[in-house]
């Protein structure tokens, strides 16, 4: 299914205005994720996509083209997935996949083979006549999934769903969510605050911020073509480099970097895996703090910019904290966007 949205906004009572005109297309079978942080209206676009909330006056919601704007949630056929997956307790796991099936009036037999269908696709045999209760928080996720798509509906919207899980599940579901999510082919919108899931999980990515869509794209143009400090920073972490820019250099505390041509009148950016040890390096800056990842160093570096820089080493050693190191940025490492209205 096609989901296009018209100039969507939303202002709740008392003035909020969670929601700016958004306008927004979602091809059928695409992962799209929203991501942001917290208050800058993620749930509110998807509550007015289910239906849930009444967008303000001169909004369109379209399903395949057809207006839905006006039509009640159990009009539209959406299944949804919630942060609490608010699965029915007292239910074993086959009769909350059932649930909605049931609700339509299906016969027994339909019903039944639904049901194993979307177990067996959700890896849910095993624990199919269980009580939810006694499922841990993956399994329910799984269940809350397989709920959400047993009715078939017309497209998936997921509200942070992995969030109530701890950090080491969270990793590994996320990873089996996005593959579940492709197996069903259906189009679908994932709501996280979490850069990494966005990633994992979408085919795009809107970047969302006080209520606007602030940049769409893949990750890998999210990434590597922000076109604002602010979703350079929001994904891959990008720190500001504040400095003078005279010509073609920006002069910092440490040193001065060269930029590329053009960009006088702009903020620089550089993210932790660009910036490089290296003796013959433009900048001077001391090692604070040192912290062993596995597969690489995490520096916390002072005195290079106004701003403690982090920076990634991969060697097999690393300086200690108190050392004097230099650093080089390749120009081409170097973001130069326009300048923020406030940090
Ligand atoms: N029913 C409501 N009445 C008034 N204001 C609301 C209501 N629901 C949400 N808001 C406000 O609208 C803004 C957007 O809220 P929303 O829940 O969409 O944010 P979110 O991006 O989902 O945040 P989070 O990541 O914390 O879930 C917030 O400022 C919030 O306080
Ligand atoms: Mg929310």
């Amino acid at each position: 299914m096609t989901l296009s949205l018209s100039r969507v906004a939303k202002t709740f009572a008392g003035g909020t205005k969670a929601l700016l005109p958004t306008d927004l297309t979602i091809a059928p079978g695409e992962i799209l994720s929203l991501l942001g942080p917290s208050g800058c209206g993620k749930t509110t676009l998807l509550r007015i996509i289910a239906g849930l909330e009444q967008p303000d006056p001169g909004a369109r919601v379209l399903f395949d083209g057809e207006e839905v704007t006006a039509l009640p949630v159990e009009r539209r056929r959406i299944g949804m997935v919630f942060q609490s997956y608010a699965l029915f307790p007292n239910m074993s796991v086959r009769a909350n996949i059932g649930y909605g099936l049931k609700m339509q009036g299906l016969a027994r037999a339909d019903i039944d083979a639904r049901v194993d269908e979307v177990t067996a696709l959700c890896q849910l045999q095993p624990y199919a006549s269980r009580a939810v209760t006694a499922l841990s928080g993956g399994q329910r996720q799984r269940v809350a999934l397989a709920r959400a798509i047993a009715p078939r509906p017309r497209v998936l919207l997921l509200d942070e769903p992995l969030s109530a899980l701890d950090a080491a599940l969270r990793g590994q579901l996320r990873d089996e969510l996005a593959l579940l999510l492709r197996s069903f082919g259906i189009t679908a919108i994932f709501v996280t605050h979490d850069q990494d899931e966005a990633m994992a999980i979408a085919d795009r990515v809107a970047v969302m911020r006080a209520g606007q869509v602030a940049q769409i794209g893949t990750p890998e143009t999210l990434y590597r073509n922000p076109t604002s400090g602010f979703v350079a920073r929001f994904v891959g972490g990008a720190m500001p480099l504040r400095g003078r820019v005279t010509g073609d250099h920006l002069h910092l505390p440490g040193g001065a970097l060269r930029l590329r041509p053009g960009a006088a009148g702009q903020q620089v950016f550089v993210r932790a895996e660009d910036i490089r040890l290296d003796p013959e390096g433009p900048l001077a800056a001391r090692v604070e703090a040192v912290t062993f990842l596995g597969t690489h160093y995490r520096l916390a570096l002072s005195g290079a910019a106004p701003d403690l820089l982090t920076a990634l080493h991969a060697g097999h050693s690393a300086p200690r904290p108190g050392e004097a190191v230099r650093l080089s940025i390749a120009p081409d490492a170097l973001l130069s966007l326009p300048a923020e209205d406030h940090a």
